[in-house]
Formats: C-alpha cells, sequence, structure tokens
C-alpha cells in the first residue's frame, strides 16, 4: 500500500563544531602562500540557486552528460546492484539522480533514499520532493559533511552509495584518497559505489565552463567572500575582487580564483588573519579536477574498489563508473 510518507531529516552536523573546524581550517587556507579558502562556502542559500542556474548554462556541460549518461543506463545499474537504498553524497536537488531512483524503483527493489548534504535548506526541499515522487519508499536525509559523517548511513538492504556531478573534483588529491578509503570502509560486501567525473579535455571547452559570459560563475564565486563575511564575521571588500578560472594542464584542473583589482585587506580577528594583498594577488576558491579513465579506476582499485561497469556519454566528456568493494563479485 502507498501512502505519503514524511522523510526524516537527521542533522548530523552539529553546527558549532563544525563552524569551529571550518573556520580553523580557513583560518589556515587564508594564511597559506597562495591563500585558499574550503569550497563548501559556496552552498548556502543563494550559493546552491547559482549552482543550479550553472547546471543549465550552455558552456556547462557536464550535468547534461552525465543525464545523458544515467539515461541511457539507469535501467542497467537498476539491474545489476538490485539496490534497495541509494544514497547520495553532495545530493544538492538530487534532480539527475531520479533517474537511478525511477530504474530501481521499476525494478521494485527500492526501500531508501538517502540523500546527504551539507546545505540543510536543500536538502530538506529535495527530501520534500524525493518523498512526492516515491511514496513507496522511505526517505531518510542526512544533513552532514562527507568529509566527516560517512560512517552509520541509514541503509536498508544493499546500498548505491552514488556521488555524481563530479564532485569528487573539488576534493584535493590527499582529500580524494582518504574519501575513497572511507567509503570502502562503509560499504559492505552487496554494496556499490557509482561514481561521476569530468573527463580531461580541451582547455578552452574548460575554461568556458567555468566563466560563462553571463557572469553566473563569476557570481557563484564572488558569493564565497560574503558568506566569509556572514560566517566568519570576515572584515573584506567583495568589490575588490574579481573573478578567474584557470586550466592548470600539469595538474590537469581548473582552478577558481579571485583575484584582488587593487590593494585590500581580509581581516577576521578573532581567527588571527590579517592579510594585506596588492593588485593581481589571489585566492584559491576551488578546483575542479579532471580524470583519465584508467588512472581513475586504478585509484578506485588502489582504494579497494573494483570497477565493474563504466560508461561515457556520446562525445566522451563524462564518465559514470560503477564500482564494488574488491573479493566480491557482481552477478
Ligand atoms: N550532486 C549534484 C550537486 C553537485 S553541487 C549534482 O551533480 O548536480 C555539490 C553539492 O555538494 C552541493 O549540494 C553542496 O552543498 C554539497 N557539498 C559540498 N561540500 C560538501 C560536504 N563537505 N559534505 C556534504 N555535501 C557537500
Ligand atoms: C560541484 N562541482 C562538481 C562543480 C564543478 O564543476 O567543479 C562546482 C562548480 N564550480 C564552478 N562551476 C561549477
Amino acid at each position: 500500500m502507498s501512502g505519503l510518507r514524511v522523510p526524516v531529516v537527521e542533522v548530523r552536523l552539529d553546527r558549532r563544531s563544525w563552524r569551529d573546524h571550518l573556520a580553523g581550517l580557513t583560518a589556515a587556507g587564508l594564511r597559506d602562500d597562495p591563500p585558499w579558502i574550503p569550497p563548501v562556502w559556496f552552498y548556502d542559500r543563494y550559493g546552491s540557486e547559482l549552482f543550479e542556474r550553472i547546471t543549465r548554462l550552455a558552456e556547462y556541460y557536464p550535468t547534461r552528460c552525465e543525464r545523458s549518461i544515467l539515461a541511457a543506463h539507469a535501467g542497467r545499474i537498476a539491474e545489476v546492484t538490485g539496490a534497495e537504498t541509494l544514497v547520495e553524497l553532495g545530493s544538492g536537488t538530487s534532480e539527475k539522480t531520479t533517474l537511478l531512483l525511477d530504474a530501481l524503483a521499476e525494478r521494485g527493489t527500492l526501500r531508501q533514499v538517502v540523500p546527504f548534504d551539507v546545505s540543510e535548506e536543500v536538502l530538506r526541499a529535495a527530501a520534500d520532493e524525493l518523498a512526492a515522487r516515491y511514496p513507496d519508499a522511505l526517505v531518510h536525509a542526512v544533513a552532514g559533511d562527507y568529509h566527516e559523517h560517512l560512517d552509520r548511513l541509514p541503509a536498508t538492504g544493499s546500498c548505491l552509495l552514488a556521488f555524481l556531478g563530479s564532485t569528487i573534483g573539488n576534493l584535493t588529491p590527499t582529500e580524494r584518497s582518504g574519501f575513497l578509503d572511507a567509503v570502502t570502509g562503509v560499504l559492505g560486501h552487496e554494496d556499490w559505489f557509482l561514481l561521476g567525473t569530468d573527463l580531461v579535455k580541451d582547455p578552452e571547452r574548460l575554461v568556458a565552463a567555468y566563466d560563462d559570459p553571463g557572469g553566473v560563475t563569476a557570481e557563484f564565486n564572488l558569493n564565497a567572500l560574503r558568506v566569509l563575511q556572514r560566517e566568519l564575521g570576515a572584515d573584506l571588500e567583495p568589490a575588490d575582487w574579481q573573478h578567474r578560472a584557470v586550466y592548470d594542464e600539469s595538474e590537469e584542473r581548473i582552478e577558481m580564483h579571485l583575484v584582488a583589482t587593487g590593494a585590500t585587506h581580509i581581516r577576521i580577528g578573532h581567527l588571527g588573519v590579517d592579510r594585506t594583498l596588492r593588485a593581481g594577488a589571489w585566492i584559491r576558491t576551488e578546483i575542479s579536477t579532471k580524470f583519465r579513465t584508467d588512472a581513475l579506476h586504478a585509484e578506485l582499485e588502489a582504494a579497494g574498489l573494483g570497477v565493474v561497469g563504466s560508461w561515457t556519454d556520446e562525445a566522451g566528456d563524462f564518465l559514470l563508473t560503477l564500482a564494488q568493494p574488491r573479493g566480491t563479485s557482481a552477478s
């Protein structure tokens, strides 16, 4: 029997200690040379809206490409995994994820949906939509940090843990290997990992995807400064900064910077941050790593995740990889 089930929203973030943790990280980043800030500051309510607008830009191909892969292969993924729980890390609106959920529901295995995101407002809205769309499944949303709260994930039966959108590309190599080890650690032998990654391609296309002519990405980048003002009481002047996206060929990653247009300062007294910056100085706000299939699969294998299948879109721009803790066999 179906009926509307109210979603459960579990808040794993202890707001105060999480803010202290982020404040410490940000202070360390702002003292570094070149300075950097953690990208999690992008995703307040306005930043999450801006990200949604980015996903619809003509230049920003990753979302469309990943959606097309899911549209073509969600049925196969549902068949291979037979997953009862779908957990999605960094879930945002979970819009593309409905392709997977529809396939699992159609196959009759779907029992639980677990959107997991640090941005609680977006998460709650997504949980309500998922509950309305999948009345036969329990929606158990988790407000958490995927660097901290991967333990105790709610799961009923076999679990498909999805990390879509190439959000893994926003992690540093050290964070990425720690993250993949943590994923292996939480998955049981009947569970699966589904990973979306953007692939290395023509640098001009990459830069265009992160520097759209309408300035939506610039606004997304600059919004991080306003979040620092609001959340950490930072004394800074947003008008002194401008957006820049560059492709680092040796690291094979886009970097988003904020570049000082004139002499300026950033002060956060209670964190001991007091920096004067000259014109042209920059802060790194995000890395977005681009991957090569073989190297990525080797990383997964090194983390104990055996690759079971992988798919790209027609143009070969984006990759979706299904993996399972090694030592288990796909049936
Ligand atoms: N998966 C979606 C959204 C990607 S945007 C897609 O493919 O379109 C990245 C998402 O990750 C945002 O919703 C942001 O709030 C979330 N996020 C960023 N850092 C996070 C963290 N440390 N822990 C959990 N979620 C995080
Ligand atoms: C969420 N993440 C994968 C996006 C990316 O492409 O790295 C964030 C983003 N930054 C600028 N545009 C989109």
